[in-house]
């Protein structure tokens, strides 16, 4: 019996696991990424997204589990799936001595782009990634992000179905990042793409959705707007204080407050003590916590409401692991 998926997915990882002899980088992985999204594979450094990326680009192996690619196995059919598939590595290796329009005519060659059409085709690609004007120009001559232009429109010879692309605004001075955000955004709206980062802000700007991995395991999925509505009903207050004798007076009126959880503490350069906690939404503590600080004659410098950012839903999720588990 032939096997397919049923879903619409174009890219699934089924329980994935990788080995680099005793290391084991990843473990047990399965995801999914559907047609017109842009998902940030999104982990500190050496959670695994590189191994991920290599295997969804079938550069190696896994040790156990499958990727299917637009219903092919990957591994088993590789050249048919592999067709599906552009991808930008995470150190590309362009050729520094060829031009860059020689170096994409010559990829698309290797990648069976029709002879007849083949410059009409990477005369596409060069006018959507803004290498027109430089088609003539040496590519070791390039700054380094028209070099990863390079390196993208080469992924999209061949018109693949998904697009794998391994930290592209690593390295980039934030004008290039800029620039190279807004062609990732336009460039999903045509094709699926996969990308992979360690920057918290890039996955809001630029994906519609998120998987966060770490130590080579998901650990939470969904759209931005998902992942903050795990903490909807949570708020952070953070109470600044002048004189780090007040410590422990401070720690004990806060730990006496009801419903107050997650308490911790940031000594800033200077005299200031900053508390952060978390309470219920409907909390309003503000008032009570001004009115005790004054009574115990502790100098209460600032208190605010804070709101969440997905950096705090990272930092959450992954310290609480409450939320393990949660389906892709
Ligand atoms: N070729 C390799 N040999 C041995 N260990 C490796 C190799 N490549 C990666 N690793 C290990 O696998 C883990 C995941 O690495 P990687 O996928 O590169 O993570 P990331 O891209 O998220 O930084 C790390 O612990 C890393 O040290
Ligand atoms: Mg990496």
């Amino acid at each position: 019996m032939k096997k397919k998926t049923v879903s619409s997915s174009v890219v699934r990882f089924e329980h994935v696991s990788k080995k680099y002899g005793s290391v084991r980088a990843l473990d047990d992985v399965s995801f999914e990424i559907n047609a017109g999204e842009i998902v940030g594979f999104l982990g500190p450094n050496g959670a695994g997204k590189t191994t991920t990326m290599r295997i969804l680009a079938g550069f190696f192996a896994p040790s156990r589990g499958k990727v299917w690619i637009r219903g092919i196995d990957l591994f088993r059919h590789p050249q048919k799936a592999k067709r599906s598939l552009g991808y930008l590595p995470e150190a590309v290796r362009l050729y520094p001595d060829m031009r860059v329009a020689e170096f994409l005519r010559y990829v698309a060659r290797l990648k069976d782009v029709p002879r007849k059409s083949r410059n009409i085709h990477v005369q596409g690609k060069m006018a959507l990634c803004g290498l027109t004007d430089v088609g003539h120009r040496l590519i070791g001559r390039l700054s380094k992000g028209y070099r990863q232009r390079v390196g993208i429109a080469q992924a999209l010879l061949g018109d693949p179905d998904v697009l794998i692309l391994d930290e592209p605004t690593s390295g980039l001075d934030p004008k290039q990042i800029a620039e190279i955000r807004a062609l990732i955004r336009t460039l999903g709206k045509e094709r699926a793409v996969i990308l992979s980062t360690h920057i918290l802000p890039e996955v809001s700007m630029v994906c519609s959705r998120v998987v966060m991995i770490n130590q080579g395991k998901i650990f939470a999925s969904g759209t931005v707007k998902e992942l903050e509505s795990c903490l909807k009903d949570r708020q952070e207050i953070s109470v600044r204080v002048k004189g780090r004798v007040y410590r422990q007076g401070a720690i004990d009126l806060l730990k006496g407050l009801p419903g107050i959880e997650a308490l911790r503490m940031r000594e800033e350069p200077g005299e200031e003590l900053w508390f952060i906690f978390e309470i219920a939404r409907e909390e309003d503590p503000r008032a009570q916590i001004t009115q005790l600080f004054v009574q115990q004659n502790i100098p209460l410098v600032e208190i605010q409401r804070v709101k969440l950012t997905l950096e705090d839903i990272f930092l959450h999720l992954l310290q609480e692991g409450r939320f393990a588990r949660r389906p892709s």
